[in-house]
């Protein structure tokens, strides 16, 4: 189009700026609209997976990575303290030593397994964030412990090897949909060793009670967390009582993309936990506040146990 289809564009601006109302802008309101309608929309629990965004994602896993490792967060894995309390409880409760082989799923950039392996135990790390699973391999090389990390989806995971003792920590296990909960727990049960153990933790419902729904946005408001773009992020949280599930939901917009990330939670009672590892034939045998052993309790946030094949 010439200059004269460029002045009628500009006529028309013209005429239609400033907008009859202030809702009303001059163009594109259906989009947004529609946008604000999706942004918004509660979805049905666990019908969108986002994990893997979120942990392999090549800009958000370095985020991630740095989250795991900072002392003044507990957001992607315990503080130090904790952890080396952790790793002394099951030192104790499993007789962990030369000898004893053990994977932890979820692995993450090695936290654990660099301890267990300290303690001479044969030891696999399984995760999908090859960001991670590097630092846990630089980690090994400079300590000069021969850690078996495995890069791949836990939930496709498959091995001759069978184990004593299979982690899975920091409540992993509710970020899964029902189905990818059982799957995991029949991939637990077919590679345990005879008299092998599984310890998990998961959210309880306490916490489930101290969920906000809530909606928020804002500019870049977690600094350069999503992208190293410049953008706009939504945040919609929702809870779904019937199903004891939260959702924290993260709509990212960047001068080139749209994206979101959806972290689900499944929320647990002893009932509930009990009849998913019935389900996968798992007997839980013990129940603990969480994976530092500390005694159950009804009020505590989290819920730790261990399961055997039944
Ligand atoms: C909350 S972090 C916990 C890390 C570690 N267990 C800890 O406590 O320090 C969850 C870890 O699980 C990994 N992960 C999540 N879903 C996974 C999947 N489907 N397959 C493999 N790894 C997964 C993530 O990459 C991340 O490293």
């Amino acid at each position: 189009m010439g200059e004269a289809g460029g002045e009628i564009r500009a006529a028309q601006f013209v005429r239609s700026w400033p907008p009859a109302s202030p809702l009303r802008f001059p163009f594109s309101e259906n989009i947004m609209y529609e946008q604000l309608i999706n942004i918004n929309k509660r979805p049905f629990p666990f019908s969108i997976y986002t994990a893997d965004t979120l942990w392999t994602d090549p800009h958000i896993s370095q985020q991630m990575l740095k989250t795991h490792l900072d002392q003044n967060t507990d957001l992607a894995s315990r503080r130090l303290s904790f952890i080396e309390a952790s790793v002394s409880w099951l030192q104790r409760r499993f007789n962990i030593g030369p000898g004893t082989r053990l994977a932890d799923f979820g692995c993450g950039p090695g936290l654990y397994t660099t301890r267990l392996a300290q303690l001479g135990a044969t030891v696999t790390g399984v995760d999908f964030s090859a960001n991670s699973l590097a630092y846990a391999k630089e980690t090994a090389v400079a300590q000069n412990l021969p850690i078996h990390y495995i890069h791949t989806n836990y939930l496709e995971f498959q091995s001759d090897q069978r184990f004593d003792l299979i982690t899975l920590i920091y409540c992993d296990f509710c970020a899964l949909s029902p189905a990818q909960r059982q799957t995991l727990l029949g991939i637990f049960r077919e590679h345990l060793a005879d008299g092998g153990a599984i310890v998990l933790d998961v959210h309880s419902l306490v916490e489930y009670d101290k969920f906000e729904e809530g909606v928020s946005y804002g500019r870049n408001q977690s600094g350069n967390f999503w992208t190293d773009e410049d953008y706009f992020s939504f945040t919609n949280q929702f809870k779904y009582e019937a199903e004891r599930v939260t959702l924290d939901k993260y709509s990212i917009f960047t001068p080139t993309r749209s994206f979101a990330v959806y972290n689900w939670l499944q929320h647990f009672d002893q009932a509930s936990l009990t009849a998913e590892f019935i389900a996968s034939g798992l007997t839980i045998t013990d129940w603990y506040a969480n994976v530092a052993g500390e005694p159950f309790e009804p009020q505590s946030p989290t819920i730790a146990v261990v399961a055997q094949p039944t």
